[in-house]
């Protein structure tokens, strides 16, 4: 039986319950799971999918039947995670591609490579993302967390476009192709900072630049959705709660010792990245913020709310950035 709304709501709003593996499993105790086969048919690309929720989207997409493109910035990791994959699901279509989401060339040769090598894409996640001690900059010049959540994935979906419409064809309605974001409930403490998205400002904290991105991420796809309204292709940004991840431990080693007993698996904290590629809700509407397969707000408070200038300027800062 699915949970009341309003003590689901109530796990939401005390962070530590909701986002914890005890909010996955009062909420999963009511949801009927897809069958296996569900994506069978259906190709998607997953970034950072060398370790993970990474790793762990790519599992439950193949365990769905969906051939996965792994995308990886280090090639031997991602074999070795291809590898892990193949041991559990034996005989599962699985490809490894390099790609440094950072690095706005490398986005590109590596999507041209795509549409050279594939006929469409059906779901394309972004997921890859880092949390830096100290500032740094890409070869192009641009702040890590804002080339490597933001900069990149727009790129990416706008390079993959031809192949994500072969995916949606106009014919066959109803099943549209899926673009979904990994952010992060830390964007809740955050506002875009369109004005410094490079954080030249003030002093830096890696902590920061994490959320504001990341806050990015849900306006991004806010509005690629309004974009690509026309095209037959849905684009959702989601939270994955607090799983226990390489990234979490060794990006927040304090958190990870207080929180390890209450932290998610990989495999429920990936859980709604891949039931927004399977289910059908997720395929009939778009520009929609998810967690545990629920539509989420994006503020609690008025205070905060990006105006229609703020969101302008991010669209703009993508378009510039990316612009070859
Ligand atoms: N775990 C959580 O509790 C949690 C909570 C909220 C949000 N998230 C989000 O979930 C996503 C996955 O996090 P995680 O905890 O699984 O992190 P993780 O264990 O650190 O894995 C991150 C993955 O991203 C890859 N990556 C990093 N920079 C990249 C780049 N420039 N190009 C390509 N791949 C890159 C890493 O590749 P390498 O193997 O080469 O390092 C790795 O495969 C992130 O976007 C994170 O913000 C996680």
């Amino acid at each position: 039986m699915p949970l009341p709304r309003l003590f689901d709501a109530a796990l939401d709003r005390l962070v530590l319950p909701g986002y914890s593996r005890l909010g996955y499993l009062a909420r999963s105790a009511g949801w009927t799971s897809l069958p296996d086969g569900t994506l069978t048919g259906r190709t998607v690309a997953v970034t950072g999918a060398s370790a993970g929720l990474g790793e762990a989207t790519v599992a439950g997409l193949v365990r769905l039947g969906a051939d996965v493109e792994m995308v990886v910035r280090d090639r031997g990791r991602g074999e070795a995670a291809r590898d892990r994959v193949l041991a559990a699901h034996p005989g599962a279509r699985v490809t490894v591609a390099r790609c440094d989401l950072s690095d706005l060339a490398d986005v590109r040769r590596y999507a041209a490579d795509a549409r050279d090598r594939l006929i469409a894409l059906h779901g394309l996640v972004h997921n890859a993302g880092v949390l830096p001690a100290e500032r740094t900059e890409t070869a192009a010049g641009h702040e890590l967390c804002l080339a490597t959540h933001v900069l990149g994935p727009f790129l990416l979906t706008r390079e993959l476009l031809p192949l994500l419409r072969a995916g949606s064809p106009p014919e066959r309605p109803g099943n549209p192709s899926r673009v979904v974001f990994v952010s992060s409930g830390g964007m809740y403490t955050a506002s875009m900072h369109v004005d410094d998205p490079e954080f030249l400002a003030g002093r830096f904290s890696g902590g920061a630049a994490y959320a504001r991105t990341k806050r990015m991420q849900v306006v991004l796809a806010e509005l690629l959705a309004d974009d690509l309204a026309a095209s037959g292709v849905v684009v959702h940004s989601m939270h994955p709660g607090w799983a226990d991840t390489p990234g979490v431990a060794g990006s927040m080693p304090a958190f990870h010792r207080i929180t390890g007993p209450f932290l998610r698996t990989v495999q429920q904290g990936a859980d709604t990245a891949v039931w927004l590629q399977a289910a059908r809700e997720p395929g009939r509407c778009s520009g929609v913020f998810w967690h545990d397969r629920t539509p989420r707000p994006t503020h609690y408070l008025p205070r905060g709310v990006e105006s229609p200038a703020e969101r302008a300027g991010l669209w703009a800062l993508c378009v510039d950035a990316t612009a070859a």
